[in-house]
């Protein structure tokens, strides 16, 4: 994978004037004399560890870091087929970790319009040259990478959180190469749904290697929280040194590492996944079979968008279904852009066939009323 000539140049300077920050896992020996555990509700009187550790102490790099730690980091990277992986206490921090500190004044970042929020604001936080391109638009894309100075990366989401379209990778991931720009892939939503046991959309398209950085996210399919930056050793020990929300923040507790690495085994079940597909077929056979082809996405994920003519009944619609005892919910300027309100409705491998059309059924009586 290439290493940004600025992240070289960065890593050797810290390396020079003040030692390059590493990861050494746990740093139990010895009296404490540096954890923030004040009252030693983590550590008994004498110093020992309280049966089950509650709390990481502090950050990474000065009292939080662990062994089970760096094993989970290396067991998430081997899953999801990266050289290394760097732990964050969510998807947001994940975003903001990495985009605010890859990039310099004089690089490029290009995103999609639609990405998440905490990508736009760690674009934000960078202070590079950034641009978006129209969604899913190559063309626009290629267009802004002709634009772009010094380092580009460009970033985009597998899978849309409030349209539920799927990134066009392969294209994407080639003009990346045409234009020597790096990829990165948020994968919160694709995380455990699609690929071999759940690995993403990259694994999905075949197209790990030509991704520079991916972002997986625990507090979705995989029911719980925080997530993971897979890349290469270099861009671990960069964040390491470089990404403020990695290192001004107390670590992960051990109870969440310890669910964390369950995540492989958790996925490795396909029977949830195979259900889930099912019943995205089965939803959008519904939606024809009622004649309501028009008000819906036709999205192959379980992400749904209904949008009806007038975005005025909105609220009255969803209200009407919620009355119904189905839980959906109307998405809104400013999460989606102006005159694009929405009903988003999440398919899940439990909901039943019965309650599939049921919800249709009610929406359908509720739009031709
Ligand atoms: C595309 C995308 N990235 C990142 C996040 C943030 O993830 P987390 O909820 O783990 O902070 C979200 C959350 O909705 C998301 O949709």
């Amino acid at each position: 994978m290439v290493i940004p000539e600025r992240h070289k140049k960065l890593i050797a300077e810290r390396d020079h004037q003040a030692g390059l920050r590493q990861l050494k896992g746990d740093a139990q020996l010895g009296v404490d004399f540096f954890s923030n555990d004040y009252l030693g509700l983590v550590h008994g009187g004498a110093g020992e560890l309280v049966a089950g550790r509650v709390g990481s102490t502090g950050s990474r790099l000065l009292s939080g870091d662990s062994t089970l730690a760096l094993e989970v980091e290396q067991n998430l990277a081997n899953f999801f087929n990266g050289e290394a992986a760097l732990l964050y206490q969510s998807g947001y921090m994940a975003n903001l970790g990495l985009l605010s500190c890859v990039a310099g004044r004089t690089d490029t970042i290009i995103y999609d319009e639609l990405v998440h929020a905490s990508i736009r604001q760690g674009i934000q936080l960078s202070n590079s040259r950034s641009f978006s391109f129209k969604h899913n638009d190559c063309s626009d894309l290629e267009v802004k990478l002709q634009q772009a100075s010094s380092q580009c990366y460009v970033v985009v989401e597998s899978l849309y959180s409030m349209d539920g379209d799927w990134a066009k990778l392969e294209q994407i991931a080639h003009l990346c190469e045409a234009y020597q720009a790096l990829l990165i892939v948020d994968e919160a939503h694709s995380t455990g749904i699609i690929g071999a046991h759940g690995r993403g959309f990259c694994q999905y398209k075949e197209l790990e290697e030509k991704v520079w950085a991916r972002i997986y996210t625990f507090g979705k399919a995989a029911g719980m929280h925080g997530a993971i930056v897979v890349g290469d050793n270099t861009l671990k020990t960069f964040l390491v040194n470089f990404s403020k929300p990695f290192i001004y923040t107390t670590a992960m507790a051990e109870k969440d590492l310890h669910l964390i690495n369950q995540v492989p085994s958790l996925f490795e079940k396909d029977e949830c996944r195979d259900q889930l597909h099912e019943n995205i077929a089965f939803f959008n056979t519904e939606v024809h079979r009622l004649g309501l082809g028009l008000f819906f996405s036709r999205n192959n994920s379980p992400i749904q968008i209904f949008m009806p003519e007038s975005a005025s009944d909105l609220l009255g619609i969803a209200d009407h279904l919620q009355g119904e005892g189905f839980q959906v919910k109307a998405i809104r300027y400013p999460t989606v852009p102006k005159g694009l309100d929405r009903i988003r409705i999440c398919l899940h491998s439990f909901n039943t066939s019965d309650q599939i059309t049921a919800l249709l059924y009610h929406l359908k009586e509720r739009i031709h009323s």
